[in-house]
C-alpha cells in the first residue's frame, strides 16, 4: 500500500460490498461541455489507472459522459476491474456540448442500462443510477422499470440522482435506494435536508461538486487560513469538511490530471479538528 491512500477516509457499505469513502469522479475525463475525447487521451487512461495504486475503488460515471466516452476509457484503463466498484447512471440524452435532455421512458432506461453493460464488459452493473427524473414521464414508470432491472439482476444497486426527501420516499415504495447523488459541497448546502435524510436512512450520499468553497478560498479567507495551517490546498480542506460532514458521505472529486488526482486522494489523511469544521461551517451560512 503506497503511502498516500483513499482507505483513510473510511468505509462505507453499499448494501454488501464495501468502498473507500473518498471515491473518483469521471466527468472530466471527457472533452469541453463533457461532449467528446478527452484534450489528451494519454493523461485520462493514467490518471484511471493511478486509481488502484491510490487504494480508490469507487468510481463514478455515466453513459452521457462524452457520451460514452468516459465509461470507455474506464473499460479500457482498468477492465476486469478486480474489486473496483463502478457506478454508472443513464437517462440523459445528449443533443451537443453542456445540453442534457433527461428521457425517462422505459424503453431507453432500459437501452441504457444495456448499453451501459456493453461498454463496461460485465454482466450485472453494481450500481445504476437515474440520472434525472424525466419530469414529462410518470414517476412510477420510471422508478418501476429500475425495480425490474433489479429483479432481472441487470444492476446489482440502484441510486437516484438531484432528487428531492418527497421523491427519494416515492421511489422507494418502488425499489431500495441504495445512493443518492445530489450537488453538494462546502457552500452549496441547498440539499442539507436530503443528506440528513440518507445519514438517517442508511442511504449512501455522493456530493458532486465536492471541491468547491467559493470566496471562503480567497487569501485570508476561513478556507486559505485552515489550509495554510495544515500545509493542506483549499481544494483538501473543502473535501475534508464534506468527509467530516457525515459517515454516508461518498465524495467523487473529479480530475484530468494525475497530480491533481493524487493531492485530491491526500485529502483523505487531512483531519479537521471539531473547532475548524464548525468555524467553516458557520464561514458557509453568513457566506450566503
Ligand atoms: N449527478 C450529477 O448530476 C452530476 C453532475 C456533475 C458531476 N457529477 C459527478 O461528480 C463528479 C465531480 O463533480 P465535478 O467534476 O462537477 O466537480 P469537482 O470534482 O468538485 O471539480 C472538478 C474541477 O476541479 C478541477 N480540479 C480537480 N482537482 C483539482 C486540484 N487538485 N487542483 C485544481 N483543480 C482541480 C478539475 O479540473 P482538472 O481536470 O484540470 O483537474 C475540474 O475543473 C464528476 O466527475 C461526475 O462523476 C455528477
Amino acid at each position: 500500500m503506497s503511502e498516500l491512500n483513499a482507505s483513510a477516509s473510511g468505509q462505507f457499505t453499499l448494501l454488501d460490498r464495501s468502498v473507500t469513502r473518498l471515491g473518483f469522479g469521471s466527468m472530466q475525463l471527457t472533452g469541453k461541455g463533457v461532449w467528446g475525447e478527452p484534450k489528451n487521451r494519454e493523461e485520462a487512461l493514467q490518471v484511471l489507472k493511478r486509481l488502484p495504486d491510490l487504494g480508490v475503488n469507487f468510481i463514478d460515471t455515466a453513459d452521457s459522459y462524452g457520451p460514452y466516452v468516459a465509461e470507455e476509457l474506464i473499460a479500457q484503463a482498468l477492465y476486469p476491474y478486480d474489486g473496483i466498484f463502478i457506478a454508472t447512471k443513464g437517462g440523459l440524452t445528449r443533443t451537443g456540448p453542456n445540453d442534457w435532455p433527461p428521457v425517462g421512458r422505459p424503453e431507453y432506461l432500459r437501452q441504457c442500462v444495456l448499453m451501459s453493460l456493453r461498454r463496461l464488459k460485465v454482466e450485472q452493473l453494481d450500481l445504476w443510477q437515474l440520472h434525472r427524473i424525466d419530469p414529462k414521464v410518470p414517476e412510477d414508470e420510471q422508478f418501476g422499470v429500475i425495480a425490474d432491472f433489479l429483479k432481472e439482476g441487470l444492476i446489482a444497486r440502484a441510486g437516484l440522482s438531484q432528487v428531492s426527501v418527497e421523491q427519494i420516499e416515492a421511489a422507494r415504495k418502488v425499489f431500495p435506494v441504495t445512493t443518492v447523488q445530489n450537488r453538494y459541497n462546502l457552500v452549496d448546502r441547498a440539499d442539507e435536508a436530503v443528506l440528513d435524510y440518507c445519514t438517517h436512512e442508511g442511504i449512501g450520499f455522493i456530493p458532486w461538486y465536492p471541491l468547491a468553497s467559493g470566496d471562503l478560498a480567497q487569501s485570508g479567507g476561513p478556507v486559505d487560513m485552515i489550509a495554510n495551517a495544515h500545509g493542506a490546498s483549499p481544494g483538501q480542506v473543502a473535501l475534508a469538511w464534506v468527509l467530516k460532514r457525515s459517515p454516508n458521505m461518498l465524495p467523487i472529486p473529479g480530475t484530468s490530471q494525475v497530480a491533481h488526482l493524487e493531492e485530491n486522494i491526500a485529502a483523505a489523511q487531512l483531519e479537521l479538528s471539531d473547532d475548524e469544521f464548525e468555524q467553516l461551517d458557520k464561514a458557509a451560512a453568513s457566506a450566503k
